[in-house]
């Protein structure tokens, strides 16, 4: 079993939009219970509440329903029991080692480091762009993907 956290400021716009788009391609490739995926915040703003509705209408139209989804706090424990911690930008990154008080360090890393093209995911909260958004989760969870089974 293979345990992915993806983690973002608010956990309701990138995040949930890796954990939901991942676990739909995993089950799309019959290998869901190879995985378990998960995503959380590293602040605490949005706690208890659902997916932004930019999220929500690129999951829709993929026909994936996110409306259980809410925001949870990042903790120690995730960064101990999950194999990958995933933020989408260096800020996250740095936001995960403090709460892992720097431990687990080799777990952490940026969706788009699996991608030809390492960068940050601009946060669709401040741009409203969030089929760029969409575009670049989507090359990440792929690229994690094959990276995950290049491990085997
Ligand atoms: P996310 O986006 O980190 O991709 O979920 C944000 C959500 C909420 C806020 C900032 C970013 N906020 O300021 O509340």
């Amino acid at each position: 079993m293979t345990k992915i956290m993806f983690v973002c400021l608010g956990n309701i716009c990138r995040s949930p939009m890796a954990e939901f788009l991942m676990r739909d391609l995993v089950e799309k490739l019959g290998r869901g219970d190879e995985f378990c995926i998960a995503s959380a915040a590293t602040s605490t703003w949005e706690i208890g509440n659902g997916v932004h509705r930019g999220t929500r209408e690129v999951l829709l139209a993929q026909g994936i329903d996110p409306s259980k989804k809410r925001a949870v706090l990042l903790t120690k424990k995730d960064c101990s029991a999950y194999d990958y911690i995933i933020g989408m930008e260096m800020t996250n990154v740095k936001d995960i080692l403090r709460i892992a008080d720097n431990a687990d360090a080799h777990k952490v890393c940026r969706l788009l480091d699996f991608t030809d093209t390492p960068a940050d995911i601009d946060d669709p909260w401040y741009t409203g762009d969030f089929e760029t958004t969409f575009r670049e989760v989507s090359a990440g969870i792929r690229g994690l993907l094959s990276h995950i089974d290049a491990q085997k």
